[in-house]
């Protein structure tokens, strides 16, 4: 049942690709536009919406941060994203043309349909992005983007995150088009380098032996920080709680350009610190400041494990230990740059001698509040 490997958790990370591929089957059109499912809102809601807010828990959150970037930088529309058990304690100011998207694995977390209950009372329009058919957030929501990852066993969300990724991006392209912010090919264009991500991923995936080894090294570690900067901040959140709930390490994730307000003062010889590369094209400027802080924190002493753009030569310098990715467009680049986090917490765990698949007090559907 775990099609010959350990652990649920490492035949779902296996997996990835396939999912990815399920969720973009059939959603573009042959007029190049996008085609979501059991969208029960008019192209006309969606072109009066004027504010979005995102509200998920947990790993599905990280993947509503990364989507904040992709919408306002493709739509144009200010995004929010918040944790929905904060979300409506707020009071917040939400209407008929504000859309609220709720991410939820299961469909069944109590904080992320509490907060859609509450948009709903206030007249708001809720999309779900859920990976289970016929669950209670999108029943009770106007319009449902299913990710097609199948049934994730293992506590621990990794091909569930990635495919809301997808959902996310397909979401935001489809908004820019319809609302005439993006023109067809341009937004094919996008599709067609989500589509090349499972690709990818496979070729990732067959070079994991080194973060194996890695693992093996780091599981005494007494904790490990993470540090990324625009879309690899979010990853970072959620490299570092996978290692929090499998590994019971004591881990913390970082905007990079945070260290200097505090967490650097965290960094002791040794102190394993994981670094999140922009690539190198584009938006370079990115990059080249993620490198100066990797060299911050390795003149404090910290061993760096940094995972980087391959072809990123330069890095190498700076790094420890060096994970290089496939080339991918930056707002996708969490495709990729989360996967090797996601095998580090794995083996760290399974190094360590715990049950990867059922980390302690934890369940799979969070259904109290
Ligand atoms: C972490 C993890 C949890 C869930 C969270 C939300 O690996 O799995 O943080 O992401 O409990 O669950 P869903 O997406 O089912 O609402």
């Amino acid at each position: 049942e775990k099609g010959g490997h350990d652990y649920f958790m490492l035949k779902e990370i296996a997996e990835q690709p396939q999912a990815i591929a399920d969720t973009l089957l059939g959603r573009l059109s042959e007029r190049g536009e996008i085609v979501l499912d059991e969208v029960r809102l008019t192209d006309q809601d969606l072109r009066d919406v004027d504010k979005i807010f995102i509200v998920a828990c947990g790993t599905s959150y990280h993947a509503g941060m990364v989507a904040k970037y992709a919408i306002e930088h493709w739509v144009r529309i200010p995004c929010e994203v918040e944790l929905a058990s904060e979300f409506r304690y707020r009071d917040p100011i939400l209407d008929r043309s504000t859309l609220v998207v709720a991410i939820s694995q299961s469909g069944e977390s109590m904080d992320t349909l509490m907060a859609l209950r509450h948009a709903k009372e206030q007249k708001a329009r809720v999309l779900a992005i859920c990976n289970t058919n016929g669950s209670t957030i999108p029943r009770e929501s106007d319009a449902v983007l299913y990710t097609h990852g199948g049934p994730e066993i293992a506590v621990a969300s990794t091909k569930a995150f990635l495919t809301q990724l997808v959902a996310c991006y397909l979401i935001g392209l489809h908004l820019a088009q319809i609302r005439g912010v993006m023109y067809a090919d341009e937004v094919s264009a996008v599709v067609e380098k989500l589509q090349q991500t499972p690709d990818s991923l496979r070729t990732l995936l067959g070079r994991m032996e080194e973060v194996r080894e890695l693992a093996r090294d780091l599981k005494t570690a007494s904790t490990v920080l993470f540090i990324g900067r625009h879309v690899g901040y979010p990853v970072a959140l959620e490299g570092a709680l996978k290692l929090k709930e499998l590994a019971y390490m004591h881990a913390e994730g970082f905007a990079a350009g945070e260290l200097k307000h505090g967490p650097i003062a965290l960094i002791d010889e040794g102190t394993p610190v994981v670094c999140v590369v922009p690539s190198p094209a584009g938006r370079g400027v990115m990059r080249d400041k993620v490198v100066s802080n990797i060299q911050e924190v390795r003149a404090r002493g910290a061993r760096t494990i940094v995972i980087a753009e391959e072809g990123d030569e330069d890095v190498r310098a700076f790094a420890d230990h060096l994970i290089p990715v496939p080339a991918t467009p930056t707002l996708l680049a969490p495709l990729m740059t989360t996967v090797p986090l996601q095998v580090l917490a794995c083996e760290i765990a399974a190094a360590r001698g715990h049950d990867v698949d059922q980390p302690r007090n934890l369940a799979k559907s969070v259904t109290v509040e």
